[in-house]
């Protein structure tokens, strides 16, 4: 088979987005996405709505992502999924259908770490992106992970540091519930911090025994009680100071995100640095990576922005490289909620 004619349809599901790719090679084709807007009311995602909705969407967005990229379902090489972690009814939408269609038309089936997918999604062949070499540290930011790894290959990840409670973007979007924003509130405060003071308050850094961990749920009681306080003094306080309490409040989480690179770079001397997942969107993580690369010399990755949050592109760049190490999944493969680097 002529390298030419490697023709990969990706599948993510695992949380509340529908999304299909096509990759030729490391090259994106189409890259499909259907947001589910449903679990805005809720405040959060319903798994029940979201496996609902993934069936919705699931036929719809690839026959979309095969026609965005003029290719037939018979040229495809091979069908990449999302295996875990994620919302097991979501996983197994994803799971069942790429399944199927990989034993109708007779091609392999290739089962992805979507935590792994995120941080491979530097290897996206992008003229304007360049790519990390290897080994490279990886802050891997999204609502449900926050880590540090070193990646040693495509497919060798350490765990250098990781949450002991909530992901960043839970912290994001907790402390946006509370300030009464929708779900999810992180590109909410990450736009309307742009305009406030980051230093007006000031919110406490909760300590972790290993230092490149993370804890975020003092934080999040910490902004709660603060603002409950000072409701009680002013009942227009969030009225009158919204955006310094979004600009405070990213301040706080970027400052402990980038303390803890720093102690992961000084403790391995590798100074390649990325940054991947949903929170790797954020514009105040990207202006400090930044100006940290120009004072301290790193060499900085920062994803596009279509492959930050949840996408199928990902996963298929991952399919790619589980394809040409000829890493293919059984027909007996299982959706897997919890799922180690
Ligand atoms: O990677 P992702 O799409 O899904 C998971 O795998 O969890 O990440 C979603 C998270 C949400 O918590 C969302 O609020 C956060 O990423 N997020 C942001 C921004 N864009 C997305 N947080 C802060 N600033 C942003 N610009
Ligand atoms: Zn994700």
């Amino acid at each position: 088979m002529s390298d030419k004619s490697i023709y990969i349809l990706a599948i993510e599901s695992s949380c509340d987005d529908t999304g299909a790719a096509i990759l030729n090679h490391n090259e994106v084709l189409s890259n499909v996405i259907a947001n589910q807007e449903i679990h805005t009311q809720y405040g959060g995602v319903v798994p029940e709505l979201a496996s609902r909705a993934h069936q919705q969407n699931i036929v719809p967005v690839v026959a979309q992502a095969l026609q965005k990229a003029q290719i037939k379902k018979e040229q495809l090489t091979a069908i990449a999924v999302t295996q875990g972690p994620g919302l097991m009814g979501s996983l197994l939408v994803g799971m069942s259908f790429a399944k199927s269609l990989a034993m109708a038309l007779n091609i392999p089936l290739l089962a992805i770490n979507h935590m792994q997918a995120h941080v491979l999604a530097h290897f996206i062949k992008d003229n304007e992106q360049k790519t990390p070499s290897f080994p490279f540290l990886c802050l891997t930011i999204s609502g449900g992970h926050t880590q540090i790894v070193k990646v040693k290959d495509y497919f060798d990840f350490e765990v250098l540091g990781q949450t002991t409670d909530d992901a960043v973007g839970e912290a994001f979007d907790k402390s946006a519930k509370i300030l009464g924003l929708d779900y999810p509130g992180g590109p909410f405060i990450d736009k309307y911090a742009q305009l406030g003071n980051p230093k007006a308050f000031k919110f406490p850094n909760p300590k972790t025994k290993n230092p490149i961990d993370f804890s975020f749920s003092g934080l999040k009681t910490a902004i709660l009680y603060f603002i409950q306080k000072q409701v009680k003094l002013n009942p227009n306080f969030i009225k009158e100071n919204r955006n310094d309490l979004y600009a405070s409040i990213q301040h706080t989480i970027v400052t402990i995100l980038m303390t803890k690179l720093s102690l992961a770079v000084a403790q391995t001397g590798i100074k390649q640095v990325a940054i991947a997942g949903g929170v790797s969107a954020n514009s105040g993580i990207r202006k400090a990576l930044l100006q940290t690369e120009k004072e301290k010399a790193w060499q900085c990755f920062i994803p596009k922005y279509a492959y930050t949050t949840d996408n199928a592109a990902m996963i298929g760049i991952a399919g790619y490289y589980a394809f040409l190490q000829g890493n293919f999944a059984q027909n007996s493969s299982i959706s897997k909620a919890r799922m180690p680097l």
